[in-house]
């Protein structure tokens, strides 16, 4: 039996203890990789196809809204590629990017960025709390807000700027939110947080190779 695709989904450490045993019939595959940090190089190496696609989903997949960062090795045709996205339809969208180091930003945006989102939901209920509503209250005000927001940008031809400038009339209670948050530097904050996740994701491709 010879295998036409495999979906590499183990543990990056357990990675080559998996591949040894079936090195002889994967040859001819075409090989979709999730695990994070192990390079096409290394796949190439340990299964010996030229024929790798790396993808960097995150855990709206669980849901269908995922969206994966995927890169190929020059080896893999467009109808492989197709071949790809129509296996991952149905965990959300897919967004191809040309160097395969790209997908350590893909990590620290949309791989690592749920997080992101959760942990600026948890201070939206601490505030909630702290103005006298119930935590469940702040829970549901802010997801519901954010799921909103978030949909109304996506629908929206307009930039997220404009959209958020949008609601921030002058002297009003979104400005002085925004003001607030700028005089925190909230924005230089959350740069510098995404290029820590980019430079520990570059860290575990080293690691792992
Ligand atoms: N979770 C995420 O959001 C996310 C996002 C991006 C990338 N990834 C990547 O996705 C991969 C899987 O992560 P996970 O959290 O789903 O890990 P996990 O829950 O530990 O799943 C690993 C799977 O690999 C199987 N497995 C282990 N050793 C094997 C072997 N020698 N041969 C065949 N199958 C073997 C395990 O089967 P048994 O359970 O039967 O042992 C299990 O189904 C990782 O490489 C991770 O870097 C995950």
């Amino acid at each position: 039996h010879v295998a036409a695709a495999i979906v590499w989904a183990v543990k990056p450490q357990l990675f080559g203890a998996a591949a040894e045993p079936i090195q002889a019939w994967v040859g001819g595959a075409l090989h979709l990789s999730v695990m994070a940090g192990i390079r096409s190089e290394s796949i190439v190496a340990a299964t010996g196809s030229e024929r790798v696609v790396r993808a960097m989903p995150n855990t709206p997949a669980l849901i269908g809204q995922g969206i994966a960062g995927l890169y190929a090795r020059p080896a893999v045709s467009g109808d492989e590629r197709a071949t790809v996205e129509r296996l991952l339809r149905p965990t959300g969208q897919t967004l191809w990017v040309e160097r395969e180091d790209d997908l350590d930003a893909v990590t620290a945006l949309s791989g690592s960025g749920p997080a992101y989102f959760f942990f600026f939901v948890e201070a939206m209920m601490a505030a909630a709390i702290d103005m006298g509503l119930t935590a469940e209250q702040g829970r549901r005000l802010a997801l519901a807000t954010c799921a909103g927001a978030a949909g109304l940008g996506l629908a929206s031809d307009e930039s997220p700027t404009t959209l958020r400038e949008r609601v921030t009339s002058k002297g009003g209670t979104t400005h002085a939110a925004i003001t607030s948050m700028q005089g925190d530097a909230v924005d230089a904050a959350i740069r510098r947080a995404v290029l820590a996740a980019q430079r520990r994701a570059a860290e575990l491709g080293r690691e792992f190779g």
